[in-house]
């Protein structure tokens, strides 16, 4: 039985390409689950697969007060405006930088009963989708940040780096 847990950055998991998911099984369900209980756990709003260790592309949102189950997201538009909020990341906690992503998203999906669907987002709900999926790529939102503003987060990171390598040998 595996076990599931946060990871945070430092951990060589978050840089990875996750693989699409083929089947929704029993399994994918307790993942689904899992992922959910970490993200309300940890005050999220948002969690991708291998910010619990799994490398497959599913993500869970809480937008507009609806929680979805997101299995191989695709972003099949976006809108050329974009927007410079405030972000975070479960993965990097206490650390918020601004990041400019797309103002609106279409996201094409297979919910958790194997439908195939289709979800608009409009700014924060929008940030959100763009943030998981980017986690199933391997990016993360340091990645989409200048260069200047990474250089200011620099001890902060550094420090985080430090909390994963202690974390690794805690049983
Ligand atoms: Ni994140």
């Amino acid at each position: 039985m595996m076990r599931y847990f946060l990871r945070i950055y430092g951990d060589p998991v978050l840089k990875r390409k996750c693989e699409p998911v083929d089947e929704i099984d029993d399994e994918m369900k307790s993942i689904s689950e899992k992922m959910f209980e970490i993200m309300y756990a940890n005050d999220g709003i948002g969690l991708a697969a291998p910010q619990i260790g799994v490398l497959k592309r599913i993500i869970v949102v809480e937008v507009e007060g609806k929680s979805l189950t997101l299995i191989n997201p695709e972003i099949i538009w976006q809108s050329d405006e974009t927007e410079i909020t405030e972000e975070g990341c479960l993965s990097f906690p206490g650390i918020f930088t601004e990041v400019e992503r797309a103002k609106r998203t279409r996201v094409k999906y297979i919910t958790i009963d194997n439908e195939e669907k289709v979800v608009e987002g409009e700014g924060l709900s929008a940030r959100v989708f763009q943030h998981e999926i980017d986690h199933l790529n391997g990016i993360l939102f340091i990645d989409r940040i200048s260069v200047a503003k990474r250089e200011m987060l620099k001890g902060e990171l550094e420090a985080l780096k430090r909390q994963y390598r202690k974390r690794k040998y805690v049983l």
